[in-house]
């Protein structure tokens, strides 16, 4: 099935009523585990690669580019490569190169005109490019490590902000947060209808790794089309490594806790999948 854009994976969603998942990569197992769970689950599904794993990368995008390319055209699934909580316009600017099929935005802790100033140029160069862009209105909460789930996104103010932008997908603040440890978010599912009903672009969940899967097929029925899951991932992974590195202290062999650490990630994704396509 290979790499396809993510334009395609995310109006299939929205035809068929279900949300395309997306998953954070940071290391090559993400990925791996990732496609074998879109596999498992027989579904779509989007790779992403966020602004902070490419700093963590040392600044460099293009191996963890690559490195995902290779994994989604290698794959029996229908994957594609997005660009995720980009704020610097460099790093945007690479998006094209690299086999990205979508970039997220990020201007969204940014005054709202000066939000809508860089979001619509951001759009701008990504049209021109054939990139589905995503931006975010609202600020969702606890990127950095506080958990923040007050911010509320206005019906009135996404409408006039999506056609100001000419933005393909909307990131909204519905009551989920970033980097939750446990899955304790509510949504403001009333909030979310409302959303889908003001704006004619698909709406995109951040923060998801702390919601419930009740919460999350609510979500997905009032309108939610792009789920964004990424700490799920890592409680599995590390927690994985923890366990196998506590059972036998002499282990020094990688592949002896990351294999196990992969497998979890790919239960997760699968799990998370199912629940995202009633
Ligand atoms: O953009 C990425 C997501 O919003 C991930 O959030 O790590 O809380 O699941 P999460
Ligand atoms: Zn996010």
């Amino acid at each position: 099935m290979s790499l396809v854009p993510t334009a395609d994976l995310v109006a299939d969603a929205r035809a068929h009523g279900r949300a395309v998942g997306a998953f954070n990569v940071i290391c090559l197992e993400h990925a791996e585990a990732i496609v074998a769970g879109a596999e498992r689950a027989g579904l779509p599904v989007i790779l992403q690669i966020s602004e902070n794993a490419v700093k963590f990368h040392g600044g460099r995008l293009a191996p963890i580019a690559a490195a995902s390319v290779a994994v989604a055209r290698a794959s029996s699934a229908a994957v594609s490569l997005h660009l995720d909580h980009v704020e610097d316009d460099g790093l945007l600017r690479q998006a094209a190169e690299h086999g990205f099929g979508s970039v997220m935005y990020d201007a969204s802790t940014r005054p709202y005109a000066d939000n809508v100033e860089a979001t619509r140029a951001a759009v701008t160069w990504g049209h021109e490019r054939g990139l589905w862009v995503e931006s975010e209105l609202g600020e969702v909460g606890g990127k950095d490590g506080a958990h923040a789930p007050g911010a509320r996104t206005d019906p009135g103010e996404a409408a006039e902000y999506v056609a100001a932008t000419g933005v393909d997908g909307l990131a909204v603040a519905v009551g989920s947060s970033h980097a939750m440890l446990d899955r304790s978010a509510a949504l403001d599912h009333d909030l979310i209808a409302r959303l889908a009903a003001a704006v004619v672009i698909p709406l995109v969940l951040h923060g998801s790794s702390g919601v419930p899967d009740d919460e999350l097929r609510a979500a997905v029925r009032a309108g939610m089309v792009k789920v964004n899951i990424g700490t799920a991932l890592n409680i599995a992974f590390t927690g994985a490594v923890r366990e196998r590195l506590g059972a036998d202290p002499k282990v020094v062999d990688p592949r002896k806790y990351l294999a196990p650490a992969r497998d979890s990630m790919t239960t997760v994704v699968e799990q998370a999948l199912r629940v995202l396509a009633p």
